[in-house]
């Protein structure tokens, strides 16, 4: 099947992410559940859920009857202001307080770019702040070269951002080391007149999964205020997954502009960015073009909407259930790599986890550098592709970690990770 669908999509599929030259082979049938079909009848507990959006699990019967109760009643796309768009955006708004105005946009990528065109557009300065391993879709203002060779990356820690593909123009921003102030003091010192924006995942999840440390976010809020720069929260992973109102309820530091996308989309392309009043007012009565014929459609409002009332109605619960599943997982991880005497490490923030597999004893890492050093990108491609075919599947590279659902049950985490120590044992003892 993929030797067929590579006579027609570029590489088989249309995500580079998906077709990776040290993937196993896996096309995909069917999921339900935390579980995935391939179209050999083949079955996995999946730990990737389509990259995070999957928050309900595949085929959540709350988004099924939401969405087809839209597109029968009233339709996918009606190409006017609706009620459902409206409410959704209240619902996002009720969740993030940081916003007072949004527009939805398709992709992660497109909203970013949209945020970094507001920054712009009020600040009236051009350049950004972009982090090491950091990565904000591919879009012309942000998409740098983030998973550098470690070799190449400036000895002071920060230095101008590398496009990162061929047929981009030249980058206007700074990339600086993760989880650094002190090094991100130095560069906005030198830039800080010409800064828009300073973007970030707030937890970064492009690199593994690194938490900030303690003081980075709030220093990086009083820095950029005190400057008159724009924070740009990258809550496309984080938004409704390490808390229902994203890294800036965990940790409790708002930004002027926020980005969400996968989760609140319960596996339906949506993505949004918003602001305060005054911000969007660039939109409202500005200069500021936005635009998408697909933006807010019907079909993806009904989709958000189930997935936003469940975590407003139900929360509690939810984020409980999402942090004792994740829990569960890394401490059955450590201790099979522990029984098997294989240097490995895990780091998770609600429900996002990274399995680390190291050279040697290493007991946290904090930003992008770490990673690259004392990570085995080799080793962890062999795990998983032991685990792969032992009906596990998790993305083969480091960075990417598992994004466990509301639909994984303690068990179904008990028998991934039975799996895995299968695999592991197999593949690394
Ligand atoms: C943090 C972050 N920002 C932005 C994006 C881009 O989103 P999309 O692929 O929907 O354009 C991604 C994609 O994985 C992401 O992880």
């Amino acid at each position: 099947m993929l030797a067929r669908a590579k006579q027609s999509l570029a590489g088989g599929d249309s995500s580079t992410m998906r077709v990776l030259p040290y993937h196993l082979p896996l096309v995909a049938d069917r999921g339900e559940g935390c579980r995935l079909w391939d179209i050999d009848g083949r079955e996995y507990i999946d730990m990737n859920m389509a990259y995070g959006p999957l928050l309900l699990g595949h085929r959540p019967k709350a988004v099924i009857e939401s969405v087809t109760r839209q597109i029968s009643d009233r339709g996918s796309q009606l190409g006017f202001p609706t009620e459902i768009t409206t409410r959704v955006a209240e619902k996002v708004k009720k969740l993030y307080p940081s916003i007072e105005l949004l527009r939805f946009a398709n992709s992660g990528t497109e909203a970013i770019a949209s945020a970094v065109r507001l920054a712009r557009t009020v600040t009236g300065r051009r350049k950004l702040i972009l982090f090491e391993g950091n990565y904000h879709g591919w879009s012309e203002a942000v998409f740098h070269k983030y998973h550098a060779p470690v070799e190449s990356l400036p000895e002071r820690g920060y230095g101008p951002a590398i496009p990162g593909t061929t047929g981009m123009g030249d980058m206007d921003a700074v990339v600086v080391r993760w989880n650094n102030l002190e090094v991100f003091h130095r560069a906005l010192e030198e830039h800080g007149d010409s800064i828009a924006a300073v973007v970030l995942e707030p937890v970064m999840g492009n690199a593994g999964l690194l938490p900030p440390r303690e003081d980075f976010l709030p220093g990086l809020r009083e820095a950029t205020q005190a400057n008159g720069s724009m924070l740009i929260f990258d809550e496309v992973i984080t938004g409704c997954r390490v808390a229902p109102g994203g890294a800036q309820e965990l940790y409790g530091v708002y930004p002027d502009i926020t980005v969400v996308s996968k989760a609140i989309g319960g596996g339906y392309p949506i993505s949004a960015f918003g602001a305060s009043r005054e911000l969007m007012d660039v939109i409202v009565n500005g200069p500021l073009f936005h635009g998408g014929v697909f933006s807010g459609n019907a079909v993806v409002m009904s989709a958000a909407e189930a997935v936003l009332d469940t975590l407003i109605a139900h929360g509690d619960s939810v984020y409980a259930h999402l942090n004792a599943v994740t829990d569960r997982l890394c401490d059955g991880i450590e201790s099979i790599f522990a029984r098997l005497g294989v240097p490995a490490f895990t780091q998770h923030v609600g429900a996002v986890a990274s399995l680390f597999l190291t050279d040697g004893q290493v007991d946290a890492l904090h930003e992008y550098r770490d990673v690259r050093r004392h990570c085995r990108f080799d080793r962890f491609i062999e795990l998983q592709h032991a685990a792969q075919s032992r009906g596990v599947y998790f993305h083969p590279n480091q960075f990417e970690p598992m994004f466990p659902s509301v639909a994984h049950r303690p068990e179904d985490i008990d028998e991934a990770l039975n799996r895995i120590e299968d695999a592991a044992r197999c593949a690394l003892t």
